[in-house]
């Protein structure tokens, strides 16, 4: 069929973009046809974000053009971009914690009266765009005490409040869970049924294959293909993405022998969102812990990682208090991999080395002088495990969003933990190194590290889990091994449908 212009929203042509040596995108040319979903996919650091910044007007390209609507165009500003109708919900949340929900998502375009804001019609509107979404946002709630899921929802609000023609959506489902994928879903198609564009950045390509018209993928910043999505595959998909086809997504699990010593056991811990949790990890075991977004998961971690103030009537692992602190937790051998490496503990300004190596630099001090080899030697060599960057010197924030994530991973590595807390440890990791990461994780518990794995992906969890608890409201409502450890199941005692199942 021949395309007739017309039906060109964005014609991307010959498009380049560089950070110093490294080559973002180069020659990258896709036609993104209105009303269309058109996906974009590839590995961490493939120039997908870049690509998503460009259209949206964050930066320029250094060569090439953006023709919108035939129209040959470019952005100075994201401002410039959404006057003509362009709105990026960015992978990276970036909204002002000291706002409400209604501030941040209309900012800049809040409805007026007589030259002032009308507080009474940004409410409104904001709750309707909210119920429209399905998310369950309350308008005046300040977006710095939501969670991450709740702050990616606000985010997608704001590209919807400005009425975009074209939204972009990079990695939008990241952070959601299943019940919130599916209200996500249902926007996407219900924009595209009213004419709107969406380039869509996934690495759930389950999602992508669900979703799009169109997907082109990207390698080293170069597009490798561009098809009807009902002519792909994931396992397509993946061999374009790679340049190679992938090995099986889990490994064969290893469970702990039947009496192996209990290496994290708090009971009765009550902290904000958490009412009174008990339990156990045994070493070389991986407890996988399910629920909905804000079932108390998050908490949970933060309260044993002593990340927040928590009560909890003992704890066993040679401790017998909870650590209290991060430090504390660190010399009682507990790490934890964060659900947001934004705001827990990533520096964006400094260089991956320091990222890396934060927590532990003790181990690298002789006589107050860090040992600047070693270092390196170490972190280089947990970078190399997690599939992450060896460029040790550039900064956190010039790496791609999957290769951030990686360096939390290898900094919990670096403790050498007997206990590690893994929340949401593959969040937008590439579907290749995400395999890597899961091997990784089976290696760490078989050596006798007790694994405590968060993951909003029941199938991860079904996948790498020995025992699955699974938490709703604050408390655990159930706990499932062996043949019972079932999506179904598990969705039953997460949303509270289940009869009753003993914890
Ligand atoms: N501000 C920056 N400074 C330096 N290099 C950068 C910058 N932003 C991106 N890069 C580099 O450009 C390349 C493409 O990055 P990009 O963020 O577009 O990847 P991506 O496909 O979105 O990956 P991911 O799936 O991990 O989010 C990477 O090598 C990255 O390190
Ligand atoms: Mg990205």
């Amino acid at each position: 069929m021949v395309a007739l212009t017309q039906d060109v929203h964005l014609d991307i042509r010959g498009l380049g973009k560089s950070f110093g040596a490294t080559r973002a995108l180069d020659d990258v040319s896709v036609e993104v046809r209105s009303g269309s979903v058109h996906s974009f996919v590839g590995e961490n650091g493939a120039g997908k974000s870049t690509l998503g910044k460009i259209v949206a007007g964050v930066f320029p390209p250094d060569q090439g053009q953006l023709v919108l609507r035939g129209t040959p165009v470019s952005f100075h500003s994201p401002r410039a971009a959404l006057e003509r109708g362009i709105a990026l919900v960015a992978q990276e949340v970036a909204l002002v914690p000291q706002l409400t929900v209604a501030q941040n998502v209309f900012l800049g375009v809040e409805p007026q009266r007589g030259g002032f804001i009308d507080r009474g019609r940004l409410l409104e509107q904001t709750e309707r765009l909210a119920q429209d979404a399905g998310f369950d946002l309350r308008p005046n709630a300040l977006v710095g005490r939501l969670s991450i899921a709740e702050q990616q929802q606000v985010e997608i609000l704001r590209a919807l409040g400005r009425d975009a023609e074209l939204i972009v959506l990079d990695e939008p489902s990241a952070a959601l869970s299943a019940k919130e994928v599916e209200h996500l879903h249902e926007i996407v198609r219900g924009l595209a049924r009213r004419g709107h564009t969406v380039i869509l950045v996934s690495h759930f390509l389950n999602e992508v294959l669900e979703l799009a018209d169109t997907v082109t993928v990207l390698r080293d910043g170069k597009v490798v293909q561009t098809n009807p999505a009902a002519s792909e595959t994931e396992a397509s998909l993946i061999a374009a993405m790679l340049g190679r086809a992938a090995g099986r997504a889990y490994p064969d699990k290893r469970p702990p022998a039947p009496g192996t010593a209990v290496v994290l056991s708090v009971s009765d811990v009550h902290a904000p969102g958490v009412a009174g949790v008990s339990l156990e990890v045994r070493a070389g075991e991986i407890v996988g812990l399910a629920g909905l977004v804000g079932a108390g998961r998050t908490e949970l971690a933060r309260a044993i990682y002593g990340a927040a103030p928590a009560t909890s009537a003992g704890m066993a692992a040679g401790v017998t208090t909870l650590p209290g602190s991060p430090s504390g937790s660190l010399r009682a051998g507990v790490a934890m991999i964060p659900e947001s490496r934004k705001d827990d503990g990533l520096l964006l300004q400094r260089p991956v080395r320091e990222n890396v190596s934060l927590t532990t630099l003790p181990i690298f001090d002789r006589l107050g002088f860090v040992r600047r080899g070693m270092e390196a030697e170490e972190v280089g060599s947990a970078l190399t495990k997690v599939s992450g960057t060896p460029r040790l010197e550039a900064p956190a924030s010039a790496l791609s969003g999957g290769n951030q994530q990686k360096l939390m991973f290898a900094r919990a590595l670096l403790a050498k933990p007997n206990v590690l807390i893994a929340d949401e440890p593959t969040r937008g990791v590439d579907v290749g190194a995400k395999r890597d990461l899961y091997r990784l994780l089976v290696e760490i518990a078989a050596q006798g590290v007790g694994v405590l794995l968060i993951s909003n992906e029941i199938e991860e969890i079904l996948g790498l889990s020995h025992r699955v608890v699974v938490m709703r409201l604050g408390s655990v409502t159930a706990e499932f091994e062996g043949a019972e450890m079932t999506e179904e199941n598990i969705l039953a005692a997460a949303f509270g449908t289940a009869p009753a199942a003993a914890a």
